[in-house]
């Protein structure tokens, strides 16, 4: 059976990076990595790694994505938990199996990694991403 590892992150979708730092960086305390034009999500992200997991803050954009609809509509907020697996492809077919409901049936296949959605419906309202690191 495929294993969860750890927490890999936590996504939290904002307007405004720089207006989201005064909190998580300067006030929480949480370094900042680095800030990365992610094309493929249509999306800025600022990194804040934190012990083995790290904080997102994601900034759309673009006007169809998830989370520009999420933002549009709830104003931001914690978008995302993302679980880190040995092996997303077999763990969608046990949740599957399992009368879970997936966003993606099959893995979503970047370079250095695989990913994919678990549906809100099936997860008491959070959604939830599968992570693994490949080669
Ligand atoms: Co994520």
């Amino acid at each position: 059976m495929p294993k969860l590892k750890k927490i890999n992150h936590v996504a939290i979708v904002v307007a405004d990076i720089d207006e989201s730092l005064k909190f998580w960086r300067d006030a929480l305390g949480i370094e900042l990595s680095h800030i990365e034009d992610v094309p493929s999500q249509k999306a800025q992200v600022a990194f804040l790694p934190l012990g083995d997991s790290e904080v997102e803050l994601v900034k759309p954009t673009a006007d169809d994505t998830g989370a520009a609809k999420f933002l549009a509509e709830r104003g931001g907020g914690m978008h995302h938990l993302c679980f880190e697996t040995d092996d997303v492809a077999a763990m969608l077919a046990d949740l599957k199996a399992k009368g879970v409901r997936l966003i993606n049936e099959e893995p979503i296949v970047l370079p250095g990694r695989k990913m994919a959605f678990v549906h809100p419906k099936s997860t008491g309202g959070v959604l939830v991403e599968l992570y693994e690191l490949t080669k």
